[in-house]
């Protein structure tokens, strides 16, 4: 059956404005962080402590983190590529943390500088340190269903960097659709496998990006396996610029609505949430490509 309530991992301030190109003013950044945790989101990833020149976007880390750190009842994790990465976190207090690995040479390259086994040998590190400061550490995983340079991707490729992520003491690893290709069936033989193989599934998220409208879908079907942590992204906002064909994920909004027909719990007030994204909409100037937010906001 499927499970009663689920977490709701919000990437909207990270995924969401990490591909846009217009520098969105730090404060904003703060309002849309603080205006999600009054929503009712609990697990808000705020930013990433990665190389400025290779995501302009988010170099404000240090100015926004301590903006939001002391929200309430609220996670707030953020991506470390490496030890400078976590160096930068823990000296303002992050509690959570997301190594980024790639099931794929070619996304390895283009996202981290490295092959896939040296980018490994980079998180290993960062994992052991933050394990060590008694962080929450997750593990994404990208390109888990297909990569633009490659094409599919083998389940088998795909499990054996999971195990390898959960080894090297991940306390959770995110299944990444990062340019948005798979379909139900790919997802429901990448969970049997991995469930198969011994990994736990408390322990696996997924995370749709939405670009052939599959995101939904994805996720119900990761739901039938019994995976309760579901990213998504206020207003479907997202993308990676190191991934062309990579457009937003999973609307939040999109996800709330089929969970309140399913009677699963989250926490989330959707009104308050699609009010967030519908403003978060004006001052990128477009509006969302969410279809539950343009349903529910009559302007
Ligand atoms: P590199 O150029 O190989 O870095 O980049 P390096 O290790 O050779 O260091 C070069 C210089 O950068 C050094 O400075 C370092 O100190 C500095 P120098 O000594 O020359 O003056 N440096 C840093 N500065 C600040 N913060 C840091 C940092 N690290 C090194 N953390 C690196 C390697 C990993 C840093 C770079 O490739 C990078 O920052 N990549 C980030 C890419 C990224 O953020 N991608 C988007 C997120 S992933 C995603 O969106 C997918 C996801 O949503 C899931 C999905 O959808 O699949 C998560
Ligand atoms: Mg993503």
């Amino acid at each position: 059956g499927l499970p009663t309530r689920i977490r709701i991992h919000e990437v909207g301030a990270r995924d969401g404005l990490q591909n846009e190109s217009t520098i969105v003013p730090t404060g904003i950044k703060a309002e849309f962080i603080h205006r999600l945790a009054a929503a009712g989101l609990t697990t808000i990833e705020a930013t990433s402590f990665v190389h400025p020149k290779w995501v302009p976007q988010l170099a404000d880390a240090e100015q926004l983190f301590p903006m939001v750190r002391d929200l309430e009842n609220v996670r707030l994790p953020v991506l470390v590529p490496n030890e400078r990465g976590l160096d930068r976190a823990l000296a303002l207090g992050v509690r959570q943390v997301a190594v980024f690995a790639s099931a794929t040479e070619s996304f390895a390259k283009a996202n981290l500088n490295r092959s896939l086994d040296e980018s490994l040998a980079m998180f290993e590190p960062v994992v052991a340190r933050a394990r060590a400061e008694r962080l929450h550490v997750r593990g994404y995983l990208s390109m888990c269903f297909g990569d633009p340079w490659e094409g599919p991707v083998a389940v088998d490729q795909v499990a054996r960097i999971v195990k390898a992520l959960v080894d090297m003491g991940c306390d959770e690893v995110s299944l990444g659709d990062t340019i948005g290709v798979a379909t139900p069936g790919h997802v429901q033989s990448l969970l049997a496998t991995l469930i198969e193989e011994g990994v736990h599934v408390s322990k696996i998220g997924v995370h749709f990006h939405d670009t052939y409208g599959q995101a939904l879908a994805n996720t119900f079907a990761a739901l039938q396996h019994g995976v309760t942590t579901v990213d998504a992204s206020a207003g479907g906002l997202g993308g990676c610029p190191f991934a062309k064909s990579a457009t937003g994920n999973l609307a939040t909004e999109d996800l709330l609505w089929m969970l309140q027909g399913l009677g699963i719990s989250t926490g989330v007030d959707l009104g308050l949430l699609t009010a967030t994204s519908a403003w978060m909409a004006d001052q990128l100037g477009r509006p969302s490509p969410s279809r539950a937010v343009r349903a529910l906001s009559h302007k």
